[in-house]
């Protein structure tokens, strides 16, 4: 049985796999019937025990068109809150004949636990403050659409990078494809040992924005945070915050991309986002491929 733990996992040729299998569900999905039958034999469950719009419902829609049938689980209406385990609810959702699993969950390894206690695929749809690995898949091949490759392009991540799961996946996956990678933002929401992870460390966001082609800026996960962190919302804003001013003072081209969900006003100013430099968008686009890409390879490996 083969899972999509993390992006840690995967080779440079892996990633190289699921961007030309992404290539062509893209073609799919952009005709006028856009579907195909790879998965008709195939029952996937979306199992999320935290909120999501783009990963659940991108999820969603790569299942459909690859003909699969699926059924979604969300922790916040069901049996868990009687006192459910996460086990004990995903083999009972497995003994309906569930081939894969799609989870999101708040814990960190959760999905890793799973995949040591039962035989169906595991997609992680993000996993606590660790990965979220098919967002790190779509954000690359976001880039090599947009600049035409990885390789020798500088990413700078900027934000809160201790919280974020987004974070850890984009390094492991750019790194992987040979793109330079920079983190930027507050001190105390860097991790302590991030720089060991063989990443340039930044504190300061116009040098962040000078070196890079391309910034992927986070937001603040305030659900994450046990303690209150210095800075605010509205100190991040004022120091950290990425508006056309700033951008249009460093005469230069610099792609904007953001996973989403965007605090406007915050991290990034709706004249940004909104903005031809933002591939925003195009992110959630790719997702639905991405995805497609991913079930359809770990479905035809647990074929072989
Ligand atoms: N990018 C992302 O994971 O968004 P959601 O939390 O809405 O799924």
């Amino acid at each position: 049985v083969k899972h999509l733990l993390g992006i840690k996992d995967l080779t440079p040729g892996d990633i190289e796999l699921i961007f030309e299998t992404a290539d062509e569900f893209k073609d799919v999905i952009n005709r006028p019937i856009k579907k195909v039958p790879s998965l008709r034999d195939v029952t996937v469950a979306n199992v999320f025990f935290e909120n999501s719009t783009r990963t659940k419902l991108s999820f969603e829609l790569a299942e459909k068109r690859l003909s699969a049938d699926i059924i979604n689980f969300s922790s916040s209406n069901s049996s868990v809150k009687k006192g459910e385990t996460l086990l004990d609810t995903v083999n009972n959702i497995l003994s309906m004949k569930v081939d894969m699993i799609v989870m999101r969950h708040a814990s960190p390894g959760a999905p890793h636990f799973l995949s040591k206690h039962i035989k169906a695929n595991i997609v992680n749809a993000g996993d606590g403050t660790h990965e979220h690995p098919t967002q790190a898949l779509l954000d690359t091949f976001s880039i090599r659409q947009r600049l035409g490759g990885v390789a020798g392009k500088k990413v700078a991540i900027i934000g809160d990078i201790l919280h974020s799961r987004v974070a850890l996946s984009n390094i492991f996956a750019l790194q992987k494809l040979g793109a330079e990678v920079m983190v930027c933002g507050p001190i105390t929401l860097l991790p302590k040992h991030i720089a060991t992870l063989g990443v340039k460390v930044e504190l300061n966001v116009r040098k962040a924005l000078e070196w890079c082609d391309v910034a992927n800026v986070l937001r603040i996960q305030l659900e994450r945070q046990q303690i209150k962190y210095f800075p605010s919302l509205r100190e991040y804003s004022l120091y950290y915050g990425i508006n056309k001013k700033l951008l249009d003072s460093l005469n230069k081209e610099i792609v904007i991309m953001h996973p989403g969900p965007i605090n406007r006003g915050v991290e990034l100013s709706s004249d940004v986002a909104d903005s031809d430099h933002a591939i925003i968008l195009d992110q959630v686009e790719n997702g639905v491929a991405i995805r497609m890409a991913v079930l359809y390879l770990l479905a035809s490996l647990s074929k072989n």
